[in-house]
């Protein structure tokens, strides 16, 4: 087996932070070395000085190739999880979508069949449930089966993926028999739905109309519901793409009554605000939902506040990218058809390292702890991946906190034509990347290989009361 030194850096985990030597042979970690260590006898040493040494990166939100109104999100998952292997992330979990009148166990299938063999890192599934049936129910438990521990509905959307009360409550009901989680995109989809037809009614079509319509307030309220939903069953409830303060506040709140309620929230909401949505068409690139907030009713302070406090567990990026050209400009005369998403897996970590290395928004043992270690813990993945320790996979970024880069849609390796972080200079580069023991990136090239990525089977939530 081949042994590899990572030598002369400083290890940094969401616990400590320890000057030492990394000892790879083969896929795993085998030791890390303090000073006096005799060097081990290896094949390749990497050379770490004055470096930081990063668990890779954990993603627990990517939609590759998924379907939005007559868009496909353009990253597949050889594009997507090759972007992301740059940004120093080593695992992804996207999902598998079942439509209304489709086969839940159908919709896995077909997306294991896009993910195996195209995945330049290692990937597991969260099941999207669009239409919540007896099959449905029974195709469940089969996916748990196969390693699928988290199941998300949505409250928004009607018409597409968009649950009942009744039919989130009885999905619940099954996760809660054995332990699964479930994920909600909480915000209130019928009465957003009335804010659209209407502003649609009086004329009102332009990109800056779909923040309008989904107001903070209704992704409180399907928050609050949900969550009341989640204790009245038992389930752990897991919040996706928290962008209004109110959420955070829900949260919390529970988290204080001992309900396993969790929440995540995107570099979109931290970095991005509602007024990018108000240039004309150009807005349409950043339309995702929940929209992007303004800054000045306290939401991104508050998500801040959440990633720092505790009170949010998870950063990840619902990565959902699409062209500006020939996809966003679907919805030019109508912006509820602009395909809803953002481009973001390959600068999720850089983002947050440079919130702490830049901005001290945090340390970087919290950093790792929210990009890393939390959504390994709550997709049952820890310690396998999230750490570095002897044992675990060998997905390690390396990167220089000194140096410094620009994001543009020039230089960045999604498959999408434009950035919606273009232009922001960013403190700490990724410069070498491991999976799983297998140099990715290094020396600026992507020298991994379409078909290293395996699929993840996943325990359970790990983070439970
Ligand atoms: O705008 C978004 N969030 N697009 C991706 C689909 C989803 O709701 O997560
Ligand atoms: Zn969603
Ligand atoms: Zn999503």
């Amino acid at each position: 087996m081949s042994r590899t030194l990572i030598k002369g850096g400083t290890v940094v985990t969401a616990s400590e932070t320890v000057r030492c030597d990394v000892l790879i042979e083969g896929e795993k970690v085998v030791a890390l070395l303090g000073g006096d260590a005799p060097e081990p006898t290896v094949d390749r040493v990497i050379d770490a000085t004055d470096r930081l040494i990063f668990p890779g990166s954990v993603d627990a939100h990517t939609h590759m190739e998924i379907p939005f109104g007559a868009a496909t999100s353009k990253d597949t998952f050889e594009t997507g999880t090759q972007a992301a292997a740059w940004g120093g992330t080593t695992t992804i979990i996207d999902f598998p979508i079942q439509m209304k009148g489709e086969s839940l166990m159908g919709s896995f299938e077909d997306t294991m069949a896009k993910a195996a063999g195209s995945s330049a890192i290692d990937f597991g599934f969260h099941q999207i449930v669009g239409d919540v049936n007896e099959q449905s129910l029974a195709d469940l438990d089969l996916v748990l089966e196969e390693g699928v521990t988290s199941y998300k509905l949505f409250t928004a959307y009607p018409g597409v993926y968009y649950s009942t009360d009744a039919e989130v409550a009885k999905v619940m009901q099954w996760a809660s028999g054995n332990g699964s989680t479930i994920l909600m995109h909480a915000e209130n989809g019928s009465a957003i739905d009335l804010l659209r037809e209407q502003a649609v009614a009086r004329g009102d079509t332009a990109p800056y109309a779909h923040a309008a319509t989904r107001p903070a307030a209704l992704e409180g309220e399907a928050a609050h519901r949900v969550i009341l939903l989640a204790e009245m069953t038992g389930a752990p409830v897991y919040i996706v793409h928290i962008s209004a303060k109110q959420v955070v506040a829900e949260i919390a709140a529970a988290r204080a009554r001992g309900t396993n309620a969790f929440g995540e929230t995107c570099p979109q909401y931290l970095y991005l605000e509602l007024a990018m949505l108000d240039q004309g068409f150009e807005g349409a690139k950043y339309v995702c939902s929940p929209p992007l907030r303004d800054p000045a009713e306290g939401h991104q302070a508050a998500l801040w506040q959440g990633l720092s406090n505790g009170a949010l567990q998870v950063i990840a990026t619902d990565h959902c990218p699409f062209d500006f050209e020939g996809q966003k400009t679907l919805g030019r005369d109508d912006f509820t058809q602009i395909p809803n998403g953002l481009p973001v897996v390959e600068h999720r970590f850089p983002l947050m390292l440079h919130a702490a290395l830049a901005e001290q928004r945090f340390s970087l043992n919290r950093m790792v702890e929210i990009s890393a270690a939390a959504p390994a813990k709550m997709f049952g993945l820890y310690p396998q991946k999230g750490t570095i320790a002897v044992g675990c996979d060998a997905d390690i970024a390396i990167v220089d906190p000194a140096a410094t880069s620009v994001i543009s849609a020039e230089t960045h390796h999604m498959n999408v034509d434009y950035s919606c972080f273009e232009g922001m200079e960013l403190t700490g580069k990724v410069e070498t990347v491991f999976s799983r023991g297998q140099l990715i990136v290094s020396d600026d090239r992507f020298v991994g290989s379409k078909s290293h990525g395996r699929y993840l089977r996943r325990g359970l939530n790990q983070l439970l009361f």
